[in-house]
């Protein structure tokens, strides 16, 4: 190999909800190798979703692995990787043992809805017995739900890992155990994936990034720390927690594999990871990520928006250990590529899911349907862990093109409920939303949301924008390429292959008669 050249590259490690992959960039964004697996997924009960943690590892090691080969095979030395980042689904909940570092159950998916009883007994409890918010103050009833959304930002729902921990520690004898006997660890995947990249249960590197912390209900928004106030409310104990630390600094060097002794400079949740690859770096700027799920996130700089419309406050990154962190509000939709994956796996209603554009494009409208895709009840803005999945305006009339064509229809309802919250909590209205993920390689799709919103939809040609964040961070933890989170213009000659942008055509009546159709539908799928 005495002939590979040498290059000046970052990796990133995307570990999302249905793949993980690794992708190597150069300075200018540009993909100079890349590799991609698809890893199990397990849904034992209705509304349950699992991950095994030792495959998104072995499928991780794999990319990497592979990615590295094809770096090679084009020519490069991998000691051209200088530095990788690790970008990850967030609130997905893993508990492992200290001592051997193996997983103890499987771990639950962000999706994952089976903690709805869980999450009736703290709404119960806030009611009731409330938060102790300083020594011998507690808060209760909608007081009480109030400070826990001060502190952490976030909704009592499914969607977060503490209530998920709880599940585990209650339901699995191997997780209570090692929680009574300080043999537990926690972790997101970040977390984990960190964990053992940095050596396991040999070097016991715990750690967690504070992205991803902020979508535990554990850390506190303003003080970057863990709370022992939430702790004390969920039943925790503090030593299962990770060492927080920051989106970008070096945390340590990959202990082996085709990568050993390269540092790990970026760690950051998948969406504010968009959020970074999309240079939505300040105040105003937002982007909307369809993968299996949608969410947008809207950058509020250093101020936490407390959203009184369904919205989530949460970090969007911390530029380094101590930096003042930046906060975005964010809209999270459960079910996005999920639904067309359902219609392809499920339903067999297409071969591949971009079918589903050539599908929809068979009829000019619904006829009429609509499709609330609640498989795991609803987030953002309805928050009903209850509602179901509801497909409605079917007859005779109906064929497969009205229902792939409601599907995508289903996320352009979605992304526009949410952009109207986002209007009432920041006083912004959005005019173009940037858009990426795996939905967004359809037309159709595209043209859909702009006429169902009612704004312009900005598709970037280089779409990795969440691999491209933790690439950027991680690049900016070793100062390479001159690249600061803090100085969004170092970053003027990344991804700069152009837009496409799709306007909105729909004339204002239409639109309104539809939204109202899927307020309607939205109401009659709450609460089954
Ligand atoms: O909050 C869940 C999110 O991080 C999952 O992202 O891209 O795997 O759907 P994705």
């Amino acid at each position: 190999m005495a002939s590979l050249k040498q290059g000046e590259f970052i990796g990133s490690l995307d570990c999302g909800t249905t793949s993980v992959r690794f992708i190597v960039f150069d300075k200018h964004a540009d993909i100079v190798a890349q590799h991609q697996l698809e890893f199990p997924q397990y849904y034992p009960n209705p509304g349950w979703h699992e991950h095994d943690a030792d495959e998104i590892q072995q499928h991780a090691d794999k990319c990497v692995e592979e990615a590295v080969k094809a770096l090679e095979e084009s020519g490069w030395a991998k000691e051209s990787v200088k530095v990788i980042g690790i970008t990850n689904q967030r609130e997905t909940t893993v508990a492992w043992s200290r001592k051997t570092g193996k997983p103890l159950c499987k771990a639950i998916v962000w999706a994952d809805s089976r903690t709805k009883n869980t999450v009736a007994h703290y709404e119960h409890k806030l009611q009731v017995t409330g938060i102790e918010v300083s020594p011998g103050v507690w808060k209760k009833g909608q007081d009480g739900i109030d400070a826990l959304r001060d502190l952490t930002g976030l909704p009592l729902s499914t969607y977060f890992s503490a209530i998920k921990l709880r599940w585990m520690i209650d339901h699995h004898p191997e997780v209570r155990t090692a929680h009574e006997a300080d043999d537990l660890l926690f972790g997101t995947v970040e977390s984990w994936v960190a964990y053992n990249l940095l050596g396991g249960v040999e070097t016991g590197v715990h750690i967690g990034e504070v992205t991803n912390a902020s979508r535990t209900l554990l850390l506190n928004m303003t003080t970057l720390k863990w709370d022992p106030r939430l702790l004390e409310f969920f039943g925790l104990r503090e030593s299962i927690l990770p060492k927080l630390v920051s989106t970008s600094e070096v945390y340590g060097k990959v202990a082996y594999g085709a990568l050993k002794g390269v540092p790990i400079g970026g760690l950051v949740g998948d969406q504010q990871a968009a959020l970074i690859g999309n240079k939505c770096l300040k105040q105003g700027e937002a982007k909307c990520t369809y993968g299996t799920g949608a969410f947008l996130l809207f950058c509020t700089g250093d101020e936490i928006v407390k959203s009184g419309h369904g919205l989530l406050s949460t970090v969007a990154y911390q530029a380094g250990p101590g930096a003042k962190p930046v906060y975005a509000l964010e809209g999270s939709i459960a079910v996005a590529g999920s639904a067309i994956k359902w219609l392809r796996d499920s339903m067999n209603l297409i071969e591949s899911a971009a079918d589903v554009n050539t599908l929809a494009a068979k009829e000019s409208d619904t006829g009429g349907v609509y499709f609330v895709t609640a498989f795991s009840g609803l987030l953002a803005p309805y928050w009903d862990p209850g509602a179901a999945g509801l497909l409605i305006g079917i007859s005779q009339y109906t064929n497969p093109s009205h229902i792939a064509r409601a599907t995508l229809e289903a996320n352009a309802f979605q992304t526009h409920a949410i952009i109207q919250s986002m209007k009432l909590d920041s006083g912004t209205d959005l005019k173009h939303l940037k858009v990426d993920g795996g939905m967004t390689n359809g037309d159709l799709a595209m043209s859909i949301l702009a006429d169902i919103g009612g704004f312009s939809v900005v598709r970037p040609e280089m779409r990795e924008s969440t691999a491209l964040g933790s690439a950027i961070c991680a690049g900016a933890a070793v100062n390479l390429f001159g690249w600061d989170l803090n100085k969004p213009e170092s970053l003027s000659e990344v991804n700069t292959k152009g837009n496409r942008i799709f306007e909105s055509n729909l004339p204002e009546a239409e639109r309104k008669k539809r939204q109202d159709g899927w307020k309607d539908a939205v109401e009659r799928s709450k609460g089954w």
